[in-house]
């Protein structure tokens, strides 16, 4: 008998093809509609293999659910969603897709940081709803991003990516991370700072940690009051980084000038949240690295994981420690 392998969400047929000649595939066949749990449960039951999405809770449940479980493959470089501790004691190999998505993630970020910054969205809804007047001296005017300063919140690849970006704007680069990164301060220019440090300093705070259980909560209505009134805050990484009440109040009550948001606590996010009836505020749905290409590489990536450990051989981007 063939190994099975269970994707949790429709994937494009070319996506596929390699892993249907060798192993028994099968598929969700909904695109924007997670799979249930009842069915993940009772897919996770007979597979060897995996390949999850992020918005898919991995749990104790679902992998102690596993008879023959081999492999969970999530399409995303972050895997909080699922307990890799739980995974790793079941034996079972958690992988993620981890350098084929860096750029495309910070080229994202940045721009979310510059639509932030200029008001693009609000500039592009004007237009559409025609309520462009005239040319006026302080039509949505924004905020200059260059010779600006920035700070990382964790200066991973993707930080670092964000980082060489920001040297085209000439930017003043500011960084925290859990350990220093000396091969990124010689060859940016960025500067290792303390979390308040870049806090109070930083014109545009980006947050690009990602969530553990250190990091969760760690951006509180304390934090946004210590930044610059003008400061824009982008997160790019995952929600629960942030208190997302408190972002709402320092938004409100202008503690700081705006947000760029492709994460949320909760996602979807509802169109009806406070957060979304701000004008400074610029949200996107968790498309940090959407770009068909790299979207592509990241689901060959996962197939590739998946016949690697089927074959009893190593995968490429192990996640278990
Ligand atoms: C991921 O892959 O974890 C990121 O959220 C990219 O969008």
């Amino acid at each position: 008998m063939k190994p099975y392998i269970f994707i949790t969400r429709k994937l494009p047929e070319e996506a596929i093809e390699v892993l249907k000649e060798k192993y028994e595939v099968a598929m969700w066949d909904k695109e924007d509609i997670p799979v249930s749990k009842e069915r993940l449960l009772e897919e996770a039951r007979r597979a060897d293999a995996l390949l999850t999405m992020l918005s898919d809770p991995i749990d104790e449940t679902i992998l102690n659910a596993g008879r023959s479980l081999k492999v969970v493959a999530n399409l995303a470089v972050g895997y909080d969603n699922i307990d890799v501790a739980a995974a790793s004691k079941k034996g079972v190999a958690v992988c993620n897709t981890p350098d084929v998505l860096t750029d495309t993630t910070a080229d994202l970020t940045f721009a979310l940081m510059m639509a932030a910054a200029r008001r693009l969205v609000e500039a592009a809804e004007l237009i559409k709803e025609d309520k462009w007047k005239s040319w006026s001296p302080l039509l949505l005017a924004g905020q200059d991003i260059h010779h600006k300063t920035i700070g990382i919140v964790g200066m991973g690849k993707i930080g670092e990516t964000v980082a060489k970006r920001a040297t085209g704007f000439d930017m003043n680069i500011l960084y925290h991370n859990r350990s220093r990164k000396m091969e990124v301060e010689e060859a940016i220019g960025a500067q290792y700072v303390s979390f308040d440090e870049l806090v109070a300093e930083s014109d545009f705070i980006i947050c690009l940690t990602p969530l553990t259980n250190e990091t969760e909560g760690l951006f509180t209505r304390d934090v946004f009051r210590k930044m610059k009134k003008t400061a824009i805050f982008v997160n790019a990484s995952r929600g629960p980084v942030v208190d997302e009440q408190a972002l709402y109040d320092a938004l409100a009550e202008g503690d700081i000038a705006g947000a760029g948001l492709d994460v949320f606590d909760k996602e979807p996010i509802s169109a009806s949240h406070p957060l979304l009836k701000l004008n400074n505020v610029t949200a996107i749905p968790h498309i940090g690295s959407s770009s068909v290409e790299t979207r592509m590489a990241m689901m060959e990536l996962c197939a590739e994981n998946i016949d690697l450990v089927l074959s009893g051989q190593a995968p490429k981007t192990l996640v278990n420690k």
